[in-house]
């Protein structure tokens, strides 16, 4: 196992009714005016948006608002919600969705501390201020209500890119598996992609001796093999839905990840898909992570057969291990189908015409190769774009 730091201070506020305290957490936090940022209307939908207001208003907190982010959100309504809180005196962002809304409100929380572009963020740069940043969230997906992290495309060239740094973790994230009810069927199964991925990029390592985070993200695997099926046929089962809710924010706060090389690459691939398409980022995975798995297999077999025996019950053929690990991501990629994901570019919505301006859109050359468990240049990326077909 490797060296870590590992600092996670979110303070999580877990189940039923847990929104109804939105405001004491953000006075606890230090929010004095807050800025309430949101997608497109299904919190105003749920009752969510109500419930947060009334609460705010009862402790007195002014606020203001902006809505409309997009899935896959835009730096424009980033740049607009700068100016905004700015002009506002704006000292708290209350995101309330997904990892959309969660997403552009860090990035405006970087950008409001910062004097530059806030794009430098999605260049490199890494974020060392930000104002306080809570989450309510309504689908369990992305992870952003305890990862570090934040992902946005800037319209100009479709650029999708991430930021990280720590003050980019929310302050409080309120978690109750209730919203994520009114989640279509297709929405909730790319979010169990995501979460499955997640877990993934982080399992594929070279680092040795890792049992520990090994079985953990065995255990996260196993759950959302468990559960997802069971939201599928009944949308409101609670328990499935907290299972699976709670496995998200496991999957990527990095308690999964510490003390290993981490991987990355399918994330790198599928970015270019929903930059190119503005397709669901769980989806792109579906069609993207066995297309990685199965050329990368051939080049590193080590962690295959593993993944095969212990998540998805295969036996293992001592004599044909190629085999064993070839049923194992078979049987993944028999479970997206199932949970009803596309898991080719056909289903997609994606052109086999576009590969080779996705693949050299992400800026890999041969000082900067993707990935770790293989490292892959640009010719290797076509290849798993093709594989996807
Ligand atoms: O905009 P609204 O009306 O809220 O509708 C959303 C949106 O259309 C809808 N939705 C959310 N909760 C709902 C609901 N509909 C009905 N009932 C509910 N309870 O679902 C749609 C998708 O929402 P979005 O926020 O885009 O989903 P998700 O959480 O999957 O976030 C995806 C974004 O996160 C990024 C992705 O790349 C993508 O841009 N990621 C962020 C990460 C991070 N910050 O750590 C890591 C991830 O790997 C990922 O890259
Ligand atoms: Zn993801």
């Amino acid at each position: 196992m490797n060296n870590f730091t590992f600092y996670s201070p979110t303070y999580f506020a877990f189940g039923k009714n847990t929104e109804k305290d939105a405001a004491k957490y953000v006075k606890r936090f230090g929010g004095t005016k807050v800025l309430i940022h949101y997608g497109g209307g299904s919190v105003k939908k749920s009752g969510l948006y109500d419930t947060v207001v009334n609460a705010l208003n009862a402790e007195a907190i002014p606020f203001v608002e902006l809505g409309g982010v997009k899935p896959n959100p835009r730096s424009g309504l980033v740049y607009e919600g700068i100016d905004l809180c700015r002009k506002e005196n704006v000292d708290f962002i209350l995101a309330i969705g997904g990892g959309s809304a969660i997403d552009s409100a860090k990035a405006i929380a970087a950008g409001v501390k910062y004097d530059g572009d806030f794009w430098d963020f999605y260049s490199g740069k890494e974020v060392t201020k930000a104002l306080p940043v809570g989450t309510i969230l309504t689908i369990a997906a992305a992870g952003s209500e305890g990862s570090p992290n934040s992902v946005i495309t800037k319209e100009e060239g479709m650029l999708k890119r991430g930021a990280a740094g720590e003050p980019l973790r929310p302050v409080f994230s309120i978690l109750n598996p209730e919203f994520t009810c009114t989640l279509p069927p297709y929405q909730t199964a790319a979010g169990a992609t995501d979460i499955m991925v997640h877990v993934i990029e982080r399992y594929f390592t070279n680092t040795k001796e890792v049992e520990i985070t090994d079985r953990l993200c065995e255990a996260v695997l196993k759950t959302m093999i468990k559960e997802t099926p069971r939201v599928i046929a009944d949308p409101n089962h609670y328990d499935a839905r907290a299972n699976i809710m709670w496995a998200g924010m496991i999957a990527h706060n990095n308690i999964c990840g510490v003390g290993r090389e981490q991987d990355w690459s399918s994330h790198g691939i599928e970015h270019e898909l929903s930059a190119f398409y503005d397709v669901a980022h769980g989806a792109g995975l579906a069609v993207i992570t066995p297309a990685w798995m199965k050329f990368v297999m051939k080049k590193n077999m080590n962690k295959f057969v593993q993944f095969a025996n212990r998540v998805w019950d295969v036996d293992i053929d001592f004599e044909h291990p190629e085999a064993t690990a070839y049923e194992g991501i078979y049987r993944f990629q028999r479970f997206l189908k199932l949970i009803g994901m596309p898991t080719t570019f056909a289903e997609l919505g994606a052109k086999e015409e576009d590969i080779k301006a996705m693949a050299s859109h992400m800026g890999i050359s041969e000082d900067n190769l993707l990935g770790s468990y293989v490292k892959l240049n640009v010719d290797d990326i076509e290849a798993i774009y093709r594989l996807a077909l």
